[in-house]
């Protein structure tokens, strides 16, 4: 007999986008959650790379400096002991490109999408 193995670690996650309306509102809700822990953040805005996602978005320091170089990310995420989540609140022209190489690193990826 064969027993599933259930996990407590959080679940890590890096939110592309983490600027934007959605970005901001999964960030905030990721750093609420218990069961989660950010451990990425990407945004374009050249001005915010190295500052804390956390203090940009007025919620205190998350301990997790916002990125552009996605490759970079994702290969550090694929190194975490947990398989991290990617969740990508960009735009839908450059969210399958985002997903396949997210895929292309064993990652859980997820866009949100309007109905
Ligand atoms: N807002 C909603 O109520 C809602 C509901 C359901 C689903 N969604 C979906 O969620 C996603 C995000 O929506 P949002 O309302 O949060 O949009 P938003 O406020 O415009 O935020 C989008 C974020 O993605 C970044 N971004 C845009 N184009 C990009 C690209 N080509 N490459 C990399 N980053 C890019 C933006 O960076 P910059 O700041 O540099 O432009 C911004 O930080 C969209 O796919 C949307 O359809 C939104």
């Amino acid at each position: 007999m064969t027993t599933a193995s259930i996990t407590t670690a959080p679940i890590p996650v890096i939110v592309n986008g983490a600027t934007g309306k959605m970005g901001r509102e999964a960030i905030k809700a990721i750093a609420a959650a218990e069961d989660m822990v950010l451990i990425g953040a990407l945004a374009r805005n050249p001005a915010l790379l190295g500052q804390d996602i956390g203090e940009v978005l007025g919620y205190g320091a998350l301990e997790v400096p916002i990125t552009n170089d996605k490759e970079a990310l994702f290969a550090m995420g694929s190194q975490q002991p947990e398989v991290p989540v990617v969740l990508d609140l960009t735009h839908p022209a450059v969210i399958y490109e985002n997903v396949r190489a997210a895929i292309a690193t064993a990652f859980s990826p997820s866009s949100a999408r309007r109905a």
